[in-house]
């Protein structure tokens, strides 16, 4: 069996100089298959000879000089600024000279935008898009409040041709508009293939560190993530900053994945408006501008975001179930965590929800990944059950176990202080030690250890 095994070994690195690749996803293969088994097309695997030299081929190397971190002379590096707050905290305090930066999004949400406001706020910005027209980046432009006659515009997507024009011009800032849309003719595959998205971000960080010229890159992401999306490029470029938010609400989160020059715990708000993206000093006033009356199954929890403290409204809708089996959907927040939660309301705190619809909605578009957010479900759960209103005042955050117990939560201070500059009065959570003095005298701050404790007690 081994000796089989050996022998089918052998066999292999034989023949190891000969690879089929596909010109669509890059995947590799030891023969040649009609489909891609990585990416699903037909059609698109050829015969690579890789570069692979032999045993004897090799030169061997002496190892190079190392050196130690005192005799590295460090230098202040100047970081441009675009003037957009919000950007350039989430960017570590401007941009850094020669950075290759990511901006991704789904389509359709405002980075060509915020990207054109970018390019109007920083002197001797050059704008490449692949996408539109001069004509119509000139359009989107006028709708803009910032304005700068001087910006260089060009429509262009072949990558060789944007570098040599990087390199003559040699502008503080290029921003390239959008990778899918980039190809070169090294390259096979069509543009928006994986290998021609990585091949032209590739030229373009060296460009970058050439030129010394800061790139703003572009790239689409879909909700599927998409294997040509700019995932394949977070390894190769210094930051990695996502725009995110619901297409049909105006709050947009920046939000840094990645930075090599800064904290990944930043995130920028924005509201999209008839004139662009305008900043948002206050998030937590805009996401409860909109709340009316007061109503069952409506309670309000604060979410970090980042460092940043957001307070938003979390809904719950409790319906008879009309056709034997009980539907729970959510939105905004995970739907596996709502059915445990559900199950721990039922068997924790006596709520029969066995029978009932339930729907919890997170308002504003917000996504609400964090732990805090689970008593906030909890409670507009029972609340929306109970049909009993819990009032405009009051927010609630902590994680719930499975025991039906609380735990208290991260940043605990800065949320209740949010609570108490939003005008909240009555905050529950788990409170630790010394929270209580910390507390604002305008709020009446109530510590509850479990579940059912807190159903009795609202
Ligand atoms: P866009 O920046 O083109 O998105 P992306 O580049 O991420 O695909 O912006 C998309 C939407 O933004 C578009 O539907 C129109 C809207 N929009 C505004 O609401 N106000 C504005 O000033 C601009 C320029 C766009
Ligand atoms: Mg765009």
């Amino acid at each position: 069996m081994f000796a089989i095994i050996r022998e089918h070994h052998a066999h292999m690195t034989k023949h190891t100089n000969t690879i089929y690749l596909c010109s669509h996803c890059d995947a590799q293969y030891t023969k040649w298959v009609g489909r891609c088994l990585e990416c699903g097309k037909w059609g698109s695997i050829d015969e690579a000879r890789t570069p692979r030299k032999s045993q004897e081929e090799k030169t061997s190397t002496l190892g190079t000089q190392t050196t130690t971190l005192k005799n590295i002379s460090s230098r202040e590096i100047t970081r441009t600024k675009s003037g957009i707050a919000e950007l350039d905290r989430v960017l570590g305090g401007g941009m850094v000279p020669g950075s290759f930066i990511l901006l991704g999004g789904e389509p359709g949400i405002g980075k060509s935008t915020l990207a054109l406001q970018v390019a109007m706020a920083i002197q001797h910005t050059l704008y490449i898009s692949g996408e539109e027209s001069v004509g119509q980046i000139h359009m989107r432009a006028t709708r803009l409040d910032q304005q700068n006659p001087e910006l260089q515009l060009v429509s262009e997507t072949h990558v060789d041709t944007i570098i040599a024009t990087i390199q003559k011009e040699s502008p503080t800032l290029a921003i390239v508009d959008s990778i899918q849309t980039m190809y070169s003719d090294d390259i096979d595959g069509g543009p928006g293939a994986v290998n021609q998205v990585r091949a032209c971000a590739a030229k373009l960080l060296e460009c970058a560190k050439s030129a010394n010229t800061s790139i703003l890159l572009i790239g689409h992401v879909t909700k599927d993530g998409s294997v040509a999306g700019p995932r394949t490029l977070e390894h190769l470029v210094d930051t990695v900053l996502y725009l995110e938010g619901d297409r049909y609400q105006n709050l947009r989160m920046l939000r840094t994945m990645k930075n090599r020059f800064g904290s990944t715990d930043e995130i920028g708000m924005f509201a999209m408006q008839e004139s662009g993206l305008c900043e948002v000093v206050n998030p937590s006033e805009l996401l409860l501008a909109e709340r009316g009356e007061s109503m069952p199954g409506s309670v309000v929890t604060c979410l970090m975001e980042g460092t940043r403290p957001l307070l938003v409204e979390v809904q719950a809708l409790v319906n008879k179930t009309s056709f034997g089996f009980p539907v729970r959907k959510a939105s905004g927040f995970d739907l596996n965590r709502l059915h445990v939660l559900i199950a721990v309301l039922e068997k924790r705190a006596g709520v029969p929800l066995g029978q009932y619809d339930v729907h919890v909605n997170i308002v504003g578009g917000i996504k609400a990944n964090e732990p805090a957010v689970d008593l906030a479900v909890c409670l507009a759960v029972a609340s929306a059950f109970k049909d009993k209103i819990l009032g405009n005042d009051l927010a609630v955050f902590g994680e719930v176990g499975l025991g039906g117990e609380i735990r208290s939560v991260r940043f605990l201070e800065r949320r209740v202080k949010e609570c108490a500059a939003m005008g909240m009065k009555r905050v529950i959570t788990k409170t630790i030690a010394n929270t209580a003095a910390a507390t604002p005298n305008s709020l009446k701050l109530t510590s509850v250890k479990n579940i059912a404790e807190l159903i009795t007690h609202t």
